[in-house]
């Protein structure tokens, strides 16, 4: 090995590390802008290594791909707004799919093709073509470009099986004969096609745990892509994203009470709403009224959903809970793990806010203090805090652990009208003895807050 050869393995180990390292601190709040930045510097020094080791392009265009590259990174990160974000991840685990299945594609007649070399072929065309259509899917539901709820019909199962029979006939018989390209277009094919239907039958509420489903599967796309091309560093790239991304799928199974395969083949959502039949009537309250609550509350809980990044209200939330303490009241938040739509998507924008991280609870450290909680405060939550999955059996989301607020002394439900969750199921919340509904904009009821206190 010369002195370039030697430098190239190098770049590699220090990238790998620069991985290792960043994924720790993306481990806690505090850390994970320095996370990102040391990964971000690990995967630009892989690159850089990997193409001058492979002697791919000319230095030049290595510079012209990271200018351009670097532009469109810049320009949708500025303009995709933070409620955007799981959909832009759905992309971007899409198009790392798609990469996996041309470096596949690409690898085939590229050097010696023994069978393990085919095998890590097939893998990666067949991962990565379903974790690309299956996240297009999955994007197209979480922007509601196509309906969000699971599309199942009779029969599907059959339909699925036949298809993976077919795959593995295919990859079988390309392995025997590898010159014959109709095998290698019959994977591709056939895997694009699976990743539509294993994405349809899932909806609604399950839809987070699909995205890091998907994410783990991009990884191990590249991985098999990286065997496929003798590539460490994308070996090494691929496993930590495959298995960080296995990992994050089981936390939100557990925080969802639910199994792999139930969330995969239980087609969530196909379930009519009509079936949740709700009791009481709803109780409006005005602005003032619910500033006469809160002043004299001495416990207050916050629970943020999805609708306060709609309405970008973390701010002026954090302007209530400062003139609530004020008052000698004591606030805390509770967090779901599933809240919003992405993970961690609460702590983000509340951390943007400058919220201390010690006021916000995980669902496990709230729940046992609700009793004591004067008054709950929902900012645009729905199915997270949807007693239906405690209460009723029949409900899509029975046996979900939610933020249990119906059991405070008073719940101000802060939400436009009443439209249902990203679950698309009704909220029996809504008509409880000791809740009142603030309709509006979440932003704007709490700036009429802010306004009674001063
Ligand atoms: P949702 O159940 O989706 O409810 C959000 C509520 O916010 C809606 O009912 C909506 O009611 C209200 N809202 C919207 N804009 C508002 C505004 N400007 N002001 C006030 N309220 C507003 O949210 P959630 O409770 O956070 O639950 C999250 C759901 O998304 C779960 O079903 C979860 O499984 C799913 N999901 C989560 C993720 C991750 S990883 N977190 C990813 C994908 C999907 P109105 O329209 O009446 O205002």
């Amino acid at each position: 090995m010369g002195a370039t050869g030697l430098a190239i393995q190098l770049a590699f180990v220090v990238a790998a590390a620069l991985f290792i390292f960043g994924l720790k601190l993306l481990g806690s709040a505090a850390t994970a802008r320095k996370g990102n930045l040391l990964s971000a510097v690990g995967m630009l020094l892989a690159i850089v290594a990997a193409l001058i080791d492979q002697g791919i392009v000319e230095f030049q265009w290595i510079l012209v791909g990271m200018v351009i590259g670097g532009v469109i990174g810049a320009a949708t990160a500025r303009l995709v707004q933070m409620t955007s974000m799981p959909e832009m991840v759905a992309l971007f685990n899409g198009f790392g799919g798609m990469a996996s299945l041309l470096v596949g594609a690409a690898a085939l007649g590229a050097g010696d093709s023994n069978t393990f070399i085919l095998v890590t072929i097939v893998l990666s065309i067949l991962i990565g073509g379903l974790t690309f259509t299956g996240s297009l899917v999955a994007y197209g539901k979480l922007s509601e470009k196509i309906g969000s709820g699971a599309v199942t019909f009779s029969g599907q199962q059959v339909v699925n099986s036949l298809l993976v029979l077919a795959i593995l006939a295919s990859a079988v018989m390309f392995c025997l004969e590898p010159a014959n390209s109709m095998w290698l277009y019959a994977i591709i094919a056939l895997s694009l096609l699976f990743g539509i239907m294993a994405v349809i039958p899932i909806g609604g509420a399950d839809m987070p745990v699909v995205i890091s489903l998907l994410n783990s599967y991009s990884g191990l796309a590249a991985c098999a892509a990286g065997f496929a091309i003798n590539n460490n560093i994308l070996i090494v790239a691929g496993s930590l994203v495959g298995a960080s991304g296995i990992i994050l799928t089981q936390i939100m199974c557990k925080a969802m009470n639910r199994s792999l395969s139930n969330v995969l083949f239980s087609g969530f959502g196909s379930v009519s709403s009509a079936e949740t039949v709700v009791e009481g009537e709803i109780k409006p309250i005005s602005v003032e009224d619910a500033f006469y609550v809160l002043e004299a509350a001495t416990s207050v809980a916050i629970v943020p959903g999805y609708g306060m990044a709609v309405a970008q209200a973390q701010h002026v939330v954090k302007e209530l809970c400062e003139l609530l303490e004020e008052n000698g009241c004591e606030v805390n938040f509770g967090i779901h793990p599933v809240a919003g739509r992405m993970p961690g998507h609460m702590n983000v924008l509340l951390a943007e806010a400058d919220v201390p991280y010690d006021q916000l609870l995980e669902m496990d450290e709230i729940n046992p203090r609700m009793e004591t909680v004067d008054v709950a405060i929902v900012i645009g939550a729905n199915d997270v805090v949807n007693p239906a999955a405690r209460e009723v059996e029949s409900s899509p989301i029975y046996g979900m652990p939610v933020i249990n607020v119906d059991k405070a002394r008073t719940v101000f439900v802060l939400k436009r009208s009443m439209a249902s969750g990203f679950a698309g199921i009704e909220n029996p919340l809504f008509y409880k003895e000791n809740t009142r509904m603030l309709f509006g904009d979440a932003k704007e009821s709490i700036g009429g807050l802010i306004r009674e206190f001063s």
